[in-house]
């Protein structure tokens, strides 16, 4: 559903022809897209190949594969709202699976905006295009994108109305970044290495910095962002998936839902903000006009579908604690802006001070704390800061760092985000897929910041410009603790 448009183009298909190119594709797999304009099979499958040669990471498409691929694509022209359209569908996937032996298994996936998710959803269901089971012979299975809902209340109307017709493990919420190889990454350095973990407490670790910063504006997005903003877009999916991998307890085992349950325990543990922490513990922040990458760039309020008196965030900083008892006391830092002065995406575990002040004599800026980052990305690996000895006569001592680069140890290149993904939900294994009661748990602490904003026009926006690191106030929130963002 969606299959013309720019996440199907740049994303979506692209995975899927690199799972035909590394053979992880079944025998007839096929693709039926279902979108409003007008287009016959053969000339979807051309657009869908310049799509491919412009976005796989593979590069042009090798003639073989592009052909054996190209067999299993076709395309209705739909209306999401018109139900003789879901019918052609259910004749044109039956015809599929005689002629092609697909055998009625069948993945939905809404590349679609989120207004229509409940629309698609009934309409599947009325025509008889939803099997009861997720697995075994004869299954159907759902993809929303994000974002799930624009607050509480709307996540919980689409996770009702998705639940009227699919059962909870036939949906499959999507969020790429779980996706990243770099993020699984945290899981296995975690509980599959036992140096870590003793340390992986409020008894060593100072805080914990978040990082998401993007150079980019907003794109051709603006219309989509003017509704989001950052928290929304960033805070309430990403960011907060990468806290709870970052402070979760083992899991059980390694499932989906030993794995959620773990995840859904921390959101549940982070402190609700306080009315006093709304307006001490988070910033927001928009950027006008300014320099990046030796060039100029407009401020957010003269990007296109932008509102010119526009009061949505394009930053967002705060400090959260998750009140547990492994965490309890530790802050959890989280900043992401655009327009920011290059992309990165790291986790940082700062440690405690040593506890005797034997080298108290030396310069103090030299006795940095111990800090391992995990990057996200670009350049993804894993660095840990101590502080060495100069060689030399007497005692000088400096920061130095231990780098791992998966790029360096592993010669082999990491698959697309949405690769490993989609290939999970045609296995039937949701591990990196939100379930509901984690999406809600997530809205439940964004809610209250958004409505407590609602209520609070920002007076001063623009109040970074582009190509700095966001507001004043953000760098206010760090010292006020005694501490600062890292230079990533
Ligand atoms: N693009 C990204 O990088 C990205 C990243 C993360 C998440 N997402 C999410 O992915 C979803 C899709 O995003 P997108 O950027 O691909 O959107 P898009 O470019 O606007 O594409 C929307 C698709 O839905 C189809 N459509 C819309 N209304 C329809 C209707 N009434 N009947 C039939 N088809 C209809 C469009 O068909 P026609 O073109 O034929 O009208 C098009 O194929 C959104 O939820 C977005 O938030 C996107």
């Amino acid at each position: 559903m969606g299959a013309t448009g720019d996440l199907a183009h740049r994303k979506l298909i692209p995975a899927l022809y690199n799972l035909g190119i590394d053979h992880l594709l079944p025998h007839g797999f096929s693709i039926v897209g279902f979108a409003r304009q007008d287009h016959e099979h053969e000339d979807f499958r051309q657009d869908l190949r310049d799509a491919v040669n412009t976005y796989s990471r593979h590069g042009r498409t090798n003639a073989e594969v592009w052909n054996s691929f190209a067999e299993g694509l076709f395309f209705l022209q739909a209306d999401f709202g018109d139900a003789k359209c879901y019918k052609q569908l259910a004749d044109l996937l039956d015809r599929i699976d005689h002629e092609r032996g697909t055998q009625g298994n069948c993945i939905y996936y809404l590349a679609t905006p989120p207004t229509v998710i409940s629309q698609i959803t009934h309409m599947l269901g009325e025509a008889g295009l939803v099997t009861p089971s997720a697995t075994g012979e004869h299954w159907t299975r759902i993809v929303v994108e994000k974002p799930f809902g624009f607050d509480l209340t709307s996540a919980q109307t689409l996770n009702r109305d998705l639940l009227q017709v699919f059962h909870e493990d036939q949906i499959y919420r999507i969020d790429h970044y779980l996706g990243k190889e770099t993020v699984q990454n945290i899981l296995v350095f975690r509980f599959a290495n036992g140096l870590f973990e003793p340390i992986w407490n409020r008894s060593y670790v100072d805080s914990v910095q978040i990082t998401v910063a993007e150079d980019l504006g907003i794109d051709r997005r603006g219309g989509y962002y003017e509704g989001a903003g950052a928290l929304r877009d960033m805070v309430q999916s990403h960011m907060l998936q990468l806290l709870t991998l970052t402070a979760m307890e083992p899991p059980v085992a390694l499932d989906a839902n030993a794995v959620r349950d773990e995840k859904v325990k921390v959101l549940r543990a982070v402190v609700p903000f306080s009315e006093e922490a709304f307006s001490r513990n988070i910033v927001r922040g928009q950027y006008g006009p300014g320099w990046i990458g030796g060039k100029d760039v407009p401020g957010y309020r003269s990007e296109a579908g932008v509102n010119p008196e526009s009061s949505t965030e394009t930053y967002v900083a705060l400090k959260t604690y998750v009140d547990n008892w492994r965490w309890a006391g530790v802050p959890f830092y989280l900043r992401h802006g655009k327009r920011l002065p290059k992309k990165e995406t790291e986790i940082a575990v700062s440690f405690k001070r040593a506890p005797l002040a034997l080298f108290q004599h030396l310069d103090a800026n030299s006795m940095t704390p111990n800090v391992l980052a995990m990057r996200i990305q670009p350049d993804e690996g894993m660095s840990l800061k101590f502080v060495a000895k100069v060689p030399g006569q007497g005692i000088e001592i400096q920061p130095v760092h231990m780098d791992f680069l998966y790029g360096s140890s592993f010669a082999r290149q990491s698959p697309e985000a949405y690769e490993r993904l989609l290939h999970d939900v045609m296995l039937g294994d949701s591990t990196l897929f939100t379930r509901r009661d984690e999406v809600e748990a997530e809205w439940s602490i964004i809610t209250p910041i958004l409505q407590y904003w609602q209520g609070q026009q920002p007076s001063a926006f623009p109040n970074y410009a582009a190509g700095t690191w966001g507001p004043e106030a953000a760098a206010k929130l760090m010292s006020c603790d005694g501490r600062s963002w890292r230079q990533v």
